[in-house]
């Protein structure tokens, strides 16, 4: 029995342990890993919710998560991580139970590497919460480590490996609650920014009101169909109006096109984004790291998270941007943006799993 016993803490300690990349984000939540044998990479991604409800026979809390939690009830889900971080001690018991529910879903390896890609913010209780839902989890036996969500989401825009953690580079993380923006000096934060007032959400709040406008009042889309149409249709440059259909409770039904409403959410999100990038992020490391400045400008800037995935963005972001600066600057973005992060925390996970 002792040998046995003995053999299952080796496990622990063991040396090929998996590296695993998380994002736990206040929209998705997105997991790389690679299992033990496997070819392809497993992403793992889902809506970051939790709905409770009880077992109609055992009368025992159960829980569901994600989509299907979003999907089944509505009236109650909970984004525990909706405002970027674990608000309080409750808000993180959730998410600590949304996290164990994922893992467990997915048989996400224990034995394992885990790197944590998490928000720049200045919010102390926050982050502690966060941390407290990273440590109760059961991954990560092997190492555990946090990495700044926008370093880690611009080494796949950067290389095929972990360069980006050698380089001198500005990544901007355009996220669903937050605009971060950092200057990266060999994997060291020179002046970390984040705003909440040019964010993915408020794309959708404006997209329900330009909705509303341009039906004349006859549609009011809730906030989800809006984070639809945008992810779904949403392209700067190259848009076509969609129709869409509302179900009257009488039985009728009243179809609508919608021309402009997406457009225009989109084109105030790119010129909030540059103004802030240009004229509240950018002059701190201009006065406080002037060569470093110079530098970053000459290379690439990495564009990540959710927002960067629309068709066309990127482009007009970089045009936008070199005309604010009056200079011309090239912008990179990775193959999946939304990805972007849990993929880079993943290939640190890999460095560090080889020490
Ligand atoms: N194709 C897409 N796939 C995923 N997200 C998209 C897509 N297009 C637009 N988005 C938007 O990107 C945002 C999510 O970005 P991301 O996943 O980086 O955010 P997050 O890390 O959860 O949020 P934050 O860091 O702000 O708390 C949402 O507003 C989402 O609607
Ligand atoms: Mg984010």
């Amino acid at each position: 029995m002792a040998a046995e016993s003995d053999s299952a803490d080796d496990s622990f300690e063991s040396s090929n342990p998996t590296p695993i990349g998380v994002k736990l984000g206040s929209t998705r939540t997105v997991l790389r890993y690679r299992e033990a044998d496997a070819d392809e990479m497993t992403t793992v991604r889902t809506l970051t919710c939790l709905a409770l409800y009880e077992d109609a026979i055992t009368g025992d809390e159960k829980a569901l998560f994600g989509e299907q939690a979003a999907a089944e009830y509505p009236d109650r889900v909970e984004y525990m991580l909706r405002s970027g971080l674990p608000e309080d001690d409750d808000r993180a018991e959730l998410a600590s139970r949304f996290f164990r529910e994922q893992l467990s879903a997915n048989g996400v390896p224990q034995d394992s590497a885990v790197v944590y890609a998490i928000p720049t913010m200045e919010n102390d209780a926050g982050l502690e919460n966060l941390t407290e839902v990273i440590e109760s989890s059961d991954i990560g036996a092997h190492t555990m480590r946090a990495y700044p969500e926008s370093l880690c989401g611009a080494i796949p825009a950067m290389g095929d490996g972990v360069e980006a953690v050698s380089d001198v580079f500005i990544s901007v993380n355009m996220g669903s609650t937050n605009l971060e923006a950092c200057a990266y000096r060999r994997g060291d934060q020179l002046v970390p920014f984040s705003t909440g007032s040019v964010t993915g959400n408020d794309v959708d709040r404006r997209i329900v009101a330009n909705v509303e406008e341009e039906t004349q009042g006859r549609v009011h889309v809730d906030l989800t169909t809006a984070r639809e149409y945008k992810e779904e249709h949403g392209d700067v440059g190259d848009f076509e109006p969609f129709s869409d259909v509302i179900q009257q409770p009488g039985g009728g039904s009243h179809e609508f096109t919608i021309a402009d409403s997406v457009v225009d959410a989109l084109d105030w999100y790119l010129d909030a984004a540059v103004d802030e990038v240009a004229n509240e992020f950018l002059p701190e490391p201009a006065n406080d790291y002037m060569k470093v400045y110079q530098l970053s400008l000459g290379n690439d800037i990495a564009l990540t998270g959710g927002m960067a995935c629309i068709p066309g963005l990127p482009e007009e972001f970089q045009r936008r941007l070199s005309a604010e600066l009056d200079r011309d600057v090239n912008v990179v973005v990775p193959d999946e943006p939304d990805l972007a992060a849990a993929e880079g925390a993943r290939r640190i996970a890999e460095k560090l799993a080889d020490q």
